[in-house]
């Protein structure tokens, strides 16, 4: 099969244009801002912030990407898998900062920033500040979610099976909205009202009709027939979104969906907001700390809360929730190259749902391809459809590509985002407003 190109970042209808030239730009500047007060060492510090300022002027100039050295691959091995991508895109065309394929860059923004960390043997995560400021701004929303926990009171009611599917399905929803939350969006247009207002049980119920595709039916059929033994969460981000994945894990466990759910964590500060390991401890002591949720333990409201710390704290320990990480998830490589990573295929394998979360895993499962957006999900994820791997991906549209669309959807879209007041009516699938419920059971 032929097939599409890669979106590229001098594509003006592509969100990669403004990425390159805004948003990326922004996030550097905030890193520097932030490395002032992360860096206690002087010479280290100044040494950062002049790589970053350097890469603003290669952005600015549209430098050609050079390859990593030697040196570079010894300390971080991974590198090498970019330096061989990168030869068979320069085949192609000559990759630059601003004409070069987005997926491949953005990728390389990360690992370059990590780098420079690596060289000067700092273990910082640069962006640590400001997902803590935006975790912290989502405190009524953690609350409201704590209630809707607590008051259902899972664990000590027997549920029969409609209950439980009805259960699955609003908990999927919530940690679908909890993607709605990307940091990285931040550097756009996308204020801080807007993302609390996506975390709302009401905005939840409006936002139904924006879900696209929606195989949330084959996904309970397919766990009917399952082992129940495991489920995976491919994570996204941290603080809001990881808190709604977790919530979601609660109850799965409780409702005894499945015996264990692994979660798999990237190894490098990634896309800004991206989950470390790190972050999961982080966000428990976040949860029951008076001075981080000021309200909440001031009002006396802090025993919903406490209760999901303690049942997510008890799950950890006991081995029921198992946090994992992998140098996979922060390569340029799409997903379609799991089977070839073995140890990363094996763990997989014993997975009966390994579920996706947000744009960017949606990126890498299509290859981040002008795919017509007709095409169907299992093509557009090309092997990985007949892997053995049980695939979900939820996402809310942050980036052009998107698949499986009934005919004459995109259209509409575009004619309904234009009303809207949006000059390009192409910008509808990466706004953030639609999402997709897709799901392959790997046969
Ligand atoms: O749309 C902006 C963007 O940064 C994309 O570059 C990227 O695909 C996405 O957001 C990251 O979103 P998520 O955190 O949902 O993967
Ligand atoms: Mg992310």
């Amino acid at each position: 099969m032929v097939l599409p190109d890669l979106y590229y970042c001098d594509d003006k209808l592509s969100f990669a244009y403004a990425t390159v030239r805004t948003r990326w730009p922004k996030i550097i500047e905030g890193a520097i801002k932030d490395a002032k007060s992360l860096i206690s060492d002087e010479t280290s510090r100044q040494i950062f912030i002049n790589h970053l300022q350097q890469l603003l002027k290669s952005l600015e100039n549209d430098d050609k990407i050079e390859y990593f050295k030697e040196e570079d691959i010894e300390l971080i091995p991974e590198l090498k898998i970019y330096n061989q991508s990168l030869t068979k895109l320069n085949d192609i065309k000559l990759t630059t900062w601003k004409t070069g394929p987005w997926l491949y860059l953005e990728c390389l923004f990360y690992q370059l920033i990590n780098l420079w960390c690596k060289q000067l043997d700092l273990s910082i995560d640069i962006f640590e500040n400001l997902k803590n400021q935006t975790f912290k701004q989502s405190e009524l929303g953690v609350l409201e979610l704590c209630k809707h926990y607590s008051g259902l009171d899972l664990q000590n009611k027997s549920i029969d099976d409609k209950t439980r599917e009805l259960l699955f399905k609003e908990f999927i929803d919530i940690s679908l909205w909890g993607n709605a939350t990307d940091l990285s969006l931040l550097a756009g247009n996308v204020s801080l009202e807007d993302i609390k207002s996506l975390q709302g049980a009401e905005v939840r119920k409006q936002n139904e009709k924006n879900i696209l595709i929606n195989d949330i039916d084959q996904v309970w059929n397919h766990l009917q027939t399952s082992r129940k033994s495991r489920i995976d969460i491919v994570l996204d981000n941290s603080g809001f979104e990881l808190f709604a994945d977790f919530i979601l894990i609660l109850m799965i466990l409780d409702t005894k969906l499945s015996e264990k759910v692994h979660i798999h964590c990237k190894e490098i500060p990634w896309f800004v907001s991206d989950t470390l390991p790190k972050d999961c401890q982080l966000l428990l002591d976040q949860l029951i700390d008076k001075d981080f949720y000021h309200e909440i333990h001031e009002k006396q409201e802090s025993k919903d809360v406490i209760n999901v710390h303690d049942k997510l704290k008890q799950y950890i320990d006991s081995g029921k929730i198992v946090i994992e990480s992998d140098p996979f998830w922060t390569l340029d490589l799409n997903f379609w190259s799991i089977p070839k990573f073995n140890n990363l295929y094996t763990n997989l394998l014993k997975s009966d749902l390994i579920i996706f979360k947000g744009d960017l895993n949606y990126r890498k499962l299509t290859g981040d391809l002008q795919w017509d957006k007709t095409t169907p999900f299992k093509t557009a994820i090309q092997d990985l459809a007949t892997s053995k791997l049980p695939i979900l991906s939820l996402r809310t549209c942050k980036a052009d590509v998107v698949v499986g669309l009934p005919d004459g959807v995109n259209e509409k879209l575009i004619e309904t985002y234009k009303e809207m007041g949006n000059e390009i009516g192409e910008f509808w699938s990466s706004s953030g407003k639609w999402a997709v419920i897709s799901f392959s059971d790997g046969q």
